[in-house]
């Protein structure tokens, strides 16, 4: 069964809520006619309702950036994955930036996970390794073991609600992406082929797995080409309209024919 492309772009904290809205307005009708590819953005949490109304008739879906595993209780500061339900289909977690500054921690990404899956979302979940990794040639090593972390006490039946977005740090508003080759060729032993290794060929052929650092329309090509590159996140490129719309025309052409 072919996998549905997904670009999701991940606005982090940028646009207001105002802006957000009128983003999204402009955005719509460009990318409506892409049916097969499936279309995210994902706004601060303070946009996301706002967001959700105004998306609520359009074929493209809200993601949150981040998800508390418990529903509610004495966590300052933090929103539930089950407060999210009414707003979101997809969550993303485990991102390199939340790592490094906020602490996120492999077992809590597993349990956002858990608690995601839970409530009828979906998981994006973020894994890449530094650049003193990639230096270091430990890349396979580290990606192996966060998506094994990440997907620990799930199951093969999950595989096909749960996203994985590759993303080396080194590349995230670097300017400079991996090759579409060595992406694609992480992707496959590091993710596909461990998720196959703990659920059997079936389930990881149905996992969704984007690439992420510095997508842009200029490379998007290269990394659609790749068979198990379903799609991209996207960050900076995602806050311009064009930008954004151009590469779901990509991702439409290339993983259409
Ligand atoms: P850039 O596309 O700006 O490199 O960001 C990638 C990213 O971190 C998406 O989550």
């Amino acid at each position: 069964m072919a996998r549905m492309p997904i670009i999701a772009g991940n606005w982090k904290m940028n646009k207001t809520p105002g802006e957000s809205v009128a983003f999204v307005r402009e955005l719509t009708p460009k990318i409506a006619d892409y049916g097969e590819v499936e279309r995210i953005v994902a706004p601060t949490m303070l946009a996301l309702s706002a967001v959700a109304a105004a998306l609520r008739e359009s074929p493209v879906q809200v993601a949150a950036q981040d998800a508390h595993w418990q529903v509610d209780g004495a966590y300052t500061s933090q929103v539930s994955a089950a407060m999210l339900t009414p707003f979101v289909d997809y969550v993303i977690i485990g991102h390199s930036e939340c790592r490094a500054f906020l602490g996120e921690t492999d077992e809590n990404v597993n349990r956002k996970a858990k608690a995601i899956l839970a409530e009828d979302l979906h998981p994006i979940i973020a894994v890449g390794e530094s650049l003193a990794q990639y230096e270091a040639d430990e890349t396979l090593h580290v990606v192996r073991s966060q998506v094994i972390a990440a997907l620990e006490g799930l199951s093969a039946g999950d595989m096909d609600r749960v996203v994985i977005a590759y993303e080396p740090i080194w590349a995230i508003g670097s300017g400079k992406s991996a090759s579409g080759e060595v992406a694609e060729d992480i992707i496959r032993s590091a993710v596909r082929d461990t998720i196959a290794m703990l659920h059997g060929d079936d389930a990881a052929e149905s996992v969704r797995i984007q690439y992420g650092g510095s997508v842009k329309p200029s490379n998007m090509e290269e990394f659609m080409s790749q068979p198990n590159i379903d799609g991209a996140l996207v960050g900076g490129a995602s806050l311009d309209v064009d930008d954004f719309a151009a590469l779901v025309e990509i991702a439409a052409r290339v993983k259409g024919s």
